[in-house]
């Protein structure tokens, strides 16, 4: 395998994290990370929040059932979109993957917390991070350094792959 791509196989979602805060250069990396991200017509449509208010932390878990771990995380990046974009969806998940790819080059762990299309939480996040109206919570990403390990994604399955025709 090419060593150039170890990163997209090393990835996986980290969901135990130490207690110590992710740097600002660090941040700002996943930030750079983000918006080098393909997007249709390169409109960018597009709005982080980053969030290490441990109360915000805490209170993402009472309204997302599957975001435990954001009571260990240190840093949470909501990654935003224009509604009025017809291809927000898109654009911001290639946004996302880009900062799970950076996060896990940055040797922290990362996992991606859907929100979107769950129109109560997306309401619910929508409020208690006041997100403008025109915009829409994809999802939230929990990151810290990593507390478990693990092997790489083996899931190249032949059967999923046509050629010429399906
Ligand atoms: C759209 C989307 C929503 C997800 N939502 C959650 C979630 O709410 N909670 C969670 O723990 N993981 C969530 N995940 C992570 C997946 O569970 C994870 O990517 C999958 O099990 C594969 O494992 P891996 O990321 O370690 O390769 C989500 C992933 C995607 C792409």
């Amino acid at each position: 395998m090419h060593k150039e791509l170890d990163l997209i196989f090393k990835r996986r979602s980290i969901r135990k994290y130490h207690d110590k805060p992710v740097s600002a250069e660090h941040v700002e990396t996943l930030l750079r990370a983000a918006m080098a991200a393909p997007s249709a017509s390169n409109k960018q449509p597009w709005q982080f929040v980053v969030i290490e208010d441990r109360k915000t932390l805490d209170a993402f878990t009472e309204v997302h059932a599957y975001a435990k771990m954001l009571k260990e995380a240190t840093l949470c990046i909501a990654v935003c979109g224009d509604k009025s974009n017809r291809f927000w969806v898109q654009d911001c998940s290639a946004a996302t993957q880009n900062i799970l790819l950076a996060a896990a080059g940055l040797g922290l762990g990362s996992v991606w917390l859907g929100v979107h299309p769950n129109e109560e939480r997306e309401g619910q996040v929508s409020q208690m991070l006041s997100i403008a109206p025109e915009y829409a919570p994809l999802c939230l990403i929990a990151i810290g350094h990593p507390a478990e390990e693990k092997g790489p994604s083996e899931r190249f399955d032949p059967q999923k792959v046509h050629y010429e025709k399906w």
